[in-house]
């Protein structure tokens, strides 16, 4: 079986009538792309270099090898957005699904805890966890530009509560900027370990540098074949003509759907391994190209939960929906022929789990087929880091072309940087003086409230 497999007979006017692109339109745009795609590998963007860079990848060994001698039990990684969402993929996707309940599932690994939010009450209670255990507890502490309010805030809390213990300085790792920044500045000061996202690479296209793959490598999996698998898939994206070739064809599809009015993108795993991807591709497409009034509305569903939450809206709802099913199956759990004196369940009984999940799959993707509502999938063989690897660069690239077609920069997020100006300000930033008139301002017009 080939690793990956696109089926995209469900996009197709042949299949669903005037709801689907013509084949010759596909062809059109991928051409364009395959003239683009010459250009750009002749002057590739920094992350594109990752694959076969192995950026740091000497450090990242000694680092993890010392901190293998400190008997971590526990990894708290700070960071958020693109700083946060690529380790959690991986671990979603290599790791125990409950890696942190018992040893026996962490196989002598730390448990982990991924600090993607503020919300004091996920905060109060890793503290609580965490104190008991202070000389085992690893911070992993990444934010490119090194400035990011949560990440600097809850690395002051953890300090504080951790960092009287001895040798606490030994159990901190920083990952940041090389030149500039707040944790820059700290690491100067107090001497943590530190490591760095390249120059050029974006928090969200930085999951192949030490963002995600140091902490991946504390957890022991194995970076080098997750490189391995982007490095294919750079391969086959720089080489392929590009009607066999995914990268291409799946952004033309993407943008023509998008055109067409369908303006949401609902990506929908059957494969909860795949659920933290779900979670890394909304951000990547969401922040990268949500620009000029135009981009696709990015939406997680998963198989077969939200077929009893979604599936409703996305068969009868409005037809503004192109759906993405990533499917993969490999486990198998027969399903006993318990209550044999049920004849309406004889259908399960002696069936295969597997098969059951399949059918659910089928089943969805043919309602949704029969409602003329475009639908394609990424069939993967197998889920284990080559692949994820591979899958990463290629949606990078997918990312990458979209912002090409539509002539918008995908490697900034300026729709972002204004809410983080009024966050400061708000909580008292001296050089914002400006802005925090407009925030007080803002405050004090909030009047149309209702009280229960
Ligand atoms: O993709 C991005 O650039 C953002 O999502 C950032 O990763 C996020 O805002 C966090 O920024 P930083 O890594 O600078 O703390």
């Amino acid at each position: 079986m080939n690793i990956f497999t696109l089926d995209m007979t469900n996009v197709l006017s042949k299949t669903i009538g005037k709801e689907g692109l013509h084949k010759k339109d596909i062809v059109s745009t991928s051409s364009k792309l395959k003239t683009y795609n010459k250009t750009l590998w002749d002057a590739p963007y920094p992350f594109m270099e990752l694959p076969s860079l192995m950026f740091q990848f000497k450090e990242m060994g000694q680092l993890a090898d010392t901190i293998k001698k400190k008997h971590i039990k526990n990894l708290v990684l700070l960071g958020i957005g693109g700083s946060s969402l690529g380790t959690e993929t991986i671990f979603h996707a290599l790791l125990h699904p409950f890696h942190n309940l018992h040893e026996d599932m962490r196989n002598g690994k730390p448990r982990y805890f991924i600090l993607d939010n503020i919300d004091p009450h996920k905060m109060n209670r890793v503290i609580e966890i965490t104190e008991k255990e202070k000389d085992n507890t690893l911070l992993v502490v990444i934010s490119k530009s090194g400035e990011t309010p949560e990440t600097i805030s809850q690395f002051m809390i953890l300090k504080e509560t951790l960092g009287k213990e001895k040798n606490f300085r030994d159990r901190v790792v920083i990952i940041t900027d090389k030149n500039k920044g707040i944790l820059k500045e700290i690491v100067d000061k107090e001497g943590y370990a530190v490591l760095n996202v390249p120059e050029g690479v974006g928090g969200r296209f930085s999951v192949l540098t030490p963002v995600g793959l140091f902490p991946s490598l504390v957890m022991g999996i194995d970076i080098d074949e997750i490189v391995n698998g982007a490095k294919d898939m750079a391969a086959h994206i720089r080489e392929k003509p590009y009607k066999e070739n995914m990268a291409i064809t799946l952004a033309s599809i993407l943008y023509l759907m998008e055109r067409k009015g369908k303006h949401i993108h609902v990506i929908m795993p059957y494969c909860e391994r795949l659920s933290g991807f779900a979670d890394w591709f909304r951000q990547l497409e969401a922040e990268s190209l949500g620009k000029n009034h135009l981009g696709a509305t990015p939406l997680k569903s998963m198989g077969v939960t939200d077929q009893h939450s979604q599936l409703q809206l996305y068969v009868e709802g409005p037809k503004d929906k192109c759906i993405m099913f990533l499917y993969s199956a490999q486990e198998k759990r027969l399903i006993p022929r318990s209550f044999s004196y049920i004849e309406s369940i004889d259908y399960l009984g002696g069936k295969d789990l597997k098969d059951l999940f399949y059918a659910e799959f089928i089943g969805t993707r043919l309602s949704l087929t029969e409602a003329k509502r475009p639908n394609f999938t990424l069939q993967l063989e197998n889920i284990n880091g080559y692949n994820l690897g591979a899958l990463f660069f290629l949606y990078e690239m997918v990312i990458t072309y979209l912002g090409y077609l539509y002539n918008v920069n995908a490697f900034d997020q300026p729709g972002v940087e204004l809410g983080k100006i009024y966050t400061k300000a708000l909580m008292g930033k001296k050089d914002l003086v400006k802005e925090r008139k407009t925030t007080n301002r803002a405050l004090s017009n909030s009047k149309t409230l209702i009280s229960f």
